[in-house]
């Protein structure tokens, strides 16, 4: 017979406490949680009642915590990440499997991996979206070499895990290149809504950026603009050029724009066109390929000619 789960958080603010009402009520028996202030509730305080509608029990040390789970899951402030992870590995055991979920660094998601070598089994996770509005349902992406155990043992109380790769820290990477493009978007929306707000035409501006984008799936979108682009960034480079001017025009800000201007000019002065035989590639993964290996050959042609001179 499987051993008994037995689930630990470390942390029990926002994101925990929900995961664990939420697995509690799917039918996992036993969640235990460890925070400072949780340590220090009693029955009355609002962590206290929390963690009874819960069906949690809170524990008064992080010692406790490990000894009494063979699941840990921390989601700390992100800064704490390592740190809360030093402390607990006194406690940790070969037979335990220590996943955070914290919005943490890469970095610092490889060092805690590196600590725990030989040990307990790591595992590297980010949670997607906000968990008050989906509770286990949120993805949460895992990754490193015990990131499928994890998803095995909560995956079938309904949470809603996805194993993105075999390192620890491809999960975190995943979060934070999201928000590469997310916040990007977010950055360019507000360059081209201001310049057209100046002009008096940012309502229909949207409404026709909406159009766009709600006109097919997002898959065709991303297939449109980094294919298209692969081929057309020559012809683009000009329009954006235009862009650039008419938002100087108007005492807007260029930043995004100006950037976008260079990257297309990058990708033009790779000669991408050429090599696609003008024709849109059939996929962003072949797109991408052409670009690494174009900035590798310029890597070595560089290091090549500092050689020569130096
Ligand atoms: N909430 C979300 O929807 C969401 C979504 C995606 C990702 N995340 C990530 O999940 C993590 C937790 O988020 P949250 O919203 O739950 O934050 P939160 O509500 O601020 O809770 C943080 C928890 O960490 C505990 N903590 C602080 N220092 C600790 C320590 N030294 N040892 C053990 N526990 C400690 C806190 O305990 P005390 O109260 O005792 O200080 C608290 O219970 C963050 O990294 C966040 O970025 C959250």
């Amino acid at each position: 017979m499987a051993a008994e789960l037995r689930l630990g958080f470390i942390g029990f603010g926002e994101a925990a406490s929900r995961f664990a009402k939420d697995l509690s009520q799917a039918g996992l028996q036993s969640i235990a949680a460890y925070s400072p202030s949780a340590a220090k509730a009693g029955a009355d305080d609002p962590v206290g009642r929390k963690a009874a509608e819960a069906g949690v029990e809170l524990v008064p040390t992080l010692k406790a915590l490990c000894d009494r789970s063979t699941l840990i899951v921390a989601l700390t402030p992100g800064k704490l990440a390592l740190p809360v992870l030093r402390k607990a590995r006194r406690h940790l055991k070969a037979h335990h499997i220590y996943v955070d979920a914290s919005t943490a660094s890469v970095r610092d998601m490889e060092r805690a991996a590196q600590t725990l070598e030989g040990g307990a089994a790591f595992v590297d996770a980010a949670v997607m979206d906000p968990v008050p509005m989906n509770g286990i349902k949120v993805l949460t992406v895992a990754s490193g070499p015990h990131a499928e155990r994890f998803r095995e043992l909560l995956g079938p109380y309904g949470m809603n895990i996805q194993v993105v790769g075999e390192k620890a820290g491809a999960a975190s990477s995943m979060k934070l290149l999201r928000s590469v493009c997310m916040k990007g978007l977010a950055a360019l929306l507000l360059e081209s809504l201001e310049a057209a707000q100046r002009y008096g035409i940012a309502d229909a501006l949207a409404a026709d950026m909406a159009r766009f984008i709600n006109g097919r799936p997002f898959e065709d979108v991303m297939k449109r603009f980094v294919c298209g682009t692969a081929i057309h960034a020559g012809r683009r480079v000009h329009e954006v050029s235009e862009a650039m001017a008419l938002l100087k025009s108007l005492g807007a800000s260029t930043r995004m724009t100006r950037s976008t201007r260079e990257t297309l000019q990058g990708i033009d002065a790779m000669g991408l066109r050429e090599r696609f035989g003008a024709r849109e590639p059939d996929s962003i993964a072949a797109v991408l390929d052409a670009i690494i290996e174009s900035k590798g050959r310029a890597a070595a042609g560089k290091a090549e000619t500092d050689q020569t001179n130096g």
